[in-house]
């Protein structure tokens, strides 16, 4: 439909239709035959709204959305299709790890194809719009929610954040894939302590330089829809402010496509304390250029209200539908309101082989080899030594975390199975050693019975059954893997912790086992990084795999014995312990670093009782190629426009492998304090066994730019240091001078 039809189509519509397109329901208003009885009573929406709400929250599948979209329309004046948004963030059906294993890739190329194939899957279910890509920062391991993120670094989750929407969305016009509607905008991954739907408070420079980069690039990757976030900037909720909406996104970036709220934070804009009811919580969030209210009565109820008093224009409004409309024009809805899918497409389109292939791969590439204490990985299966797999997740279907509510766990490939496919039934036993938690009550929160909750837990009498079968069968064999690691419901949405060490009764089984002095393994499977202290003190060979999604079980065998070399690199620091939380690489140089040439012993930043440094820092990650970087150079010791920076790496095995090469900079004396580090560039690499390769980087003047103490994004000459190395900590040094 051209522009001007589509005016046309809105000045056609009454207030009640306008406001109707502006309003996001779930799933129970739409059910089949009635679409107007049921609990639309609860949130208090009249009937007149409800037949003309504009789109629909989390209803997923060809069948079921193509019968409320017929429904739908066949009451509807004007014919304007529904939209079906929904939470599709790693995975339609064939589930990828969790964002924080994908992060670890350090691979946005073959991320963009995985979105691809969740864009296709997407739109084969009937989805129109996603809530993803989520590119919130993350330093906090105690928020769940890192599940979601790509990490710690804005030019690593920038780079995603653009692969990510561009997978979506390709082919968008020819009914494939996708919309993107990235979130939460913005800086929700800084709430405090860790703690969900909690306060973000920080200074403009260090949203600016941070925390907006990441969404900025999804947004000029074409992104469709922005989701605010649920926190607080400067003290004024973002569902409300005009600085982070209107004067940022709108104003600043030019972004005119659909900014939605999350999940009721327009009414919240009343829990927060800055509006007084659902009007005064529907004027500030309409004024700051929000479009849809995701499932609260604010805009249902009070919009027309508002216009009638005067208090707002109608063009505010008319902005706002308008918007609305485009993306479903773009869409293509008003052509087709089904999008070129039903039963039979979905049904040829979901979980086919390619899709597996390329979760393996994904999946292996996201596996970070944390610890390898005497090469014990990889396994050799041909060695006839006896291995037990041992833990709660080794025969477990449930590899795939909260966030991915369209896949099945019965689609998943269990550890169990995919060691099985390289051994001897005589060489493999696998057991269930423990429960995975000391209680399940906390899931009570989450709507389970004490039925459901017993049900779960392990009695006395089978802990010490599963304890001692364990032992006998640990006894015999060389070597115990450990398949440990939080349950699902502990990470992701409202999943803030603030023990993150792996769950006691875990620990103490593990300690059993240790004892007996076999070689071990522990496979650790989270949504977060994990405290591992204890582990990295007493195992032999850590590999973190996340929640590794569908294909977890092939692609953990696969590195286990070799046939993979693991390539994953932490895309966050994983702390020595809670209490340095939030820890990350990019920290401000400090008055009194623990370096200090002036001060010494008590009176330098750092801790008494634990290192500064995190046990596994940012960009960190084995493989089982004996790497060695050797001979920095730089092109010039001045830089005018670029340079060339050049390190060699020698690979001493002979087994291929990946190579993370990273390049980070440091400003030594700006007009603001600088970060000790700071990523500029990567690149992954095959490093051929026996070999040595020249990696070169070129570097550029704008990649120096930074919100100088003015507030200009800008270069400041002067000394600049330059790191590359396998990891933000292992590095080599040179400088330039930037003139
Ligand atoms: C709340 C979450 O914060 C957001 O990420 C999600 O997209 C919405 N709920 C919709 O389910």
């Amino acid at each position: 439909m051209k522009e001007e039809k589509l005016q046309e189509l809105l000045h056609s519509l009454t207030w009640t239709e306008k406001v109707g397109q502006l309003v996001q329901l779930s799933g129970e208003f739409f059910n089949t035959s009635a679409l107007t009885v049921g609990p639309q009573q609860k949130l208090g929406i009249s009937d007149d709204i409800l037949k003309n709400v504009g789109s629909v929250l989390n209803v997923a599948g060809a069948i079921k959305t193509s019968e409320i979209q017929q429904q739908y329309l066949e009451n509807s004046n004007h014919k304007i299709p529904l939209l079906f948004m929904a939470d599709i963030i790693y995975g339609y059906r064939t589930v990828f790890p969790i964002p924080l294993g994908l992060g670890a890739t350090w691979n946005p190329e073959l991320i963009e194809e995985a979105y691809t194939v969740i864009g296709k899957e997407s739109q084969a279910g009937g989805a129109h719009v996603t809530f993803a890509p989520m590119v919130d920062l993350v330093r906090d391991a105690r928020w769940g929610r890192c599940l979601e993120s790509t990490g710690e670094d804005s030019l690593l989750n920038s780079a995603f954040a653009s692969s990510m929407v561009r997978g979506l969305q390709k082919d968008l016009d020819k009914q494939k894939g996708i919309a993107s509607c990235v979130k939460h905008f913005a800086a929700y991954g800084a709430a405090e302590a860790g703690r969900e739907y909690n306060t973000v408070d920080m200074s403009e420079r260090k949203l600016r330089q941070d925390y907006l980069p990441s969404y900025k690039a999804a947004i000029d990757a074409g992104c469709k829809m922005v989701m605010t976030s649920f926190n607080t900037y400067d003290g004024v909720p973002v569902t409300g402010n005009e600085f982070i909406l209107k004067d940022i996104l709108r104003d600043e970036w030019g972004f005119d496509g659909v900014l939605i709220s999350d999940y009721a934070a327009v009414r919240e804009l009343i829990d927060h304390g800055i509006a007084e009811d659902n009007k005064e919580a529907a004027y500030l969030a309409i004024k700051a250029t929000n479009d849809i209210d995701m499932k609260s009565p604010c805009y249902a109820n009070e919009l027309q209200p508002l216009l009638n008093e005067g208090r707002i224009d109608g063009a505010l409004i008319d902005q706002a539908v308008l918007r609305v409309l485009k993306l479903k024009n773009d869409l293509g809805l008003f052509d087709d309101p089904y999008r070129g899918t039903n039963e039979v497409i979905e049904k040829e389109t979901l979980l086919k082989e390619e899709h597996r292939t390329l979760a393996k791969q994904v999946t292996a590439e996201s596996i970070v080899l944390l610890k390898n204490d005497n090469e014990l990985l990889p396994l050799d299966p041909q060695a006839n030594e006896k291995i037990l797999l041992v833990g709660p997740y080794g025969d477990n279907q449930e590899l795939i975390g909260l966030w991915a509510v369209h896949g099945k766990t019965t689609d998943t490939i269990s550890i169990k199975t995919g060691i099985e496919a390289y051994l001897k039934p005589e060489n493999f036993q696998v057991e269930k050693g423990c429960d995975m938690l000391e209680s399940y009550e906390f899931l009570g929160e989450f709507g389970a019975t004490k039925d459901m909750i017993d049900s779960l837990s392990m009695s006395d009498k089978e802990k010490a059954q599963y304890l001692t079968q364990a032992l006998t069968a640990a006894e015999k064999a060389d070597i115990i893997i450990f398949a440990m690691g939080e349950h699902t419901m502990q990470s992701g949405e409202a999943g803030s912790r603030t023990d993150i060490r792996l769950p006691q009764i875990q620990r103490d089984f593990m300690k059993q086992l240790v004892k007996l002095g076999k070689k071990t393994v522990l496979l650790s499977i989270s949504g977060r990084p994990l405290i591992l202290t204890e582990e990295a003190d007493t195992i032999d060979a850590i590999l973190q795999v996340w929640f590794p999604g569908t294909e977890g079980g092939h692609a953990i065998a696969d590195i286990l014995f070799g046939k993979s070399n693991p390539s994953g690199r932490l895309s966050m620091s994983f702390p020595y312990s809670v209490g340095q939380l939030p820890i990350y690489y990019n920290e401000f140089k400090t008055g009194r670093p623990l370096t200090s040439s002036t001060h010494s012993g008590r009176f330098v930043s750092k801790y008494l009782d634990s290192p500064n440094t995190p046990l596994f820092p940012f960009g960190y990650g084995l493989s089982y190629s004996d790497i060695q970087y050797t001979e920095l150079t730089v092109s010039d010791t001045i830089m005018t426009d670029e340079l060339t920076i050049s390190v060699q790496i020698k690979n001493n095995s002979t087994r291929d492998c990946l190579e993370t090469v990273q390049l980070y900079i440091q400003d030594v004396v700006g007009s603001v304090v600088r970060p000790v580090k700071e990523l500029k560039q990567f690149k992954k690499i095959t490093v051929a066994g026996n070999s040595t390769t020249t990696v070169s980087f070129t570097l550029t003047r704008d990649e120096l730019n930074y919100y100088t103490r003015s507030m200009h994004y800008a270069v400041e000459n002067g000394t600049f240091l330059v790191f590359v190395g396998p990891n933000s900590q292992d590095t080599l040094e040179a400088s330039f001078e930037l003139v």
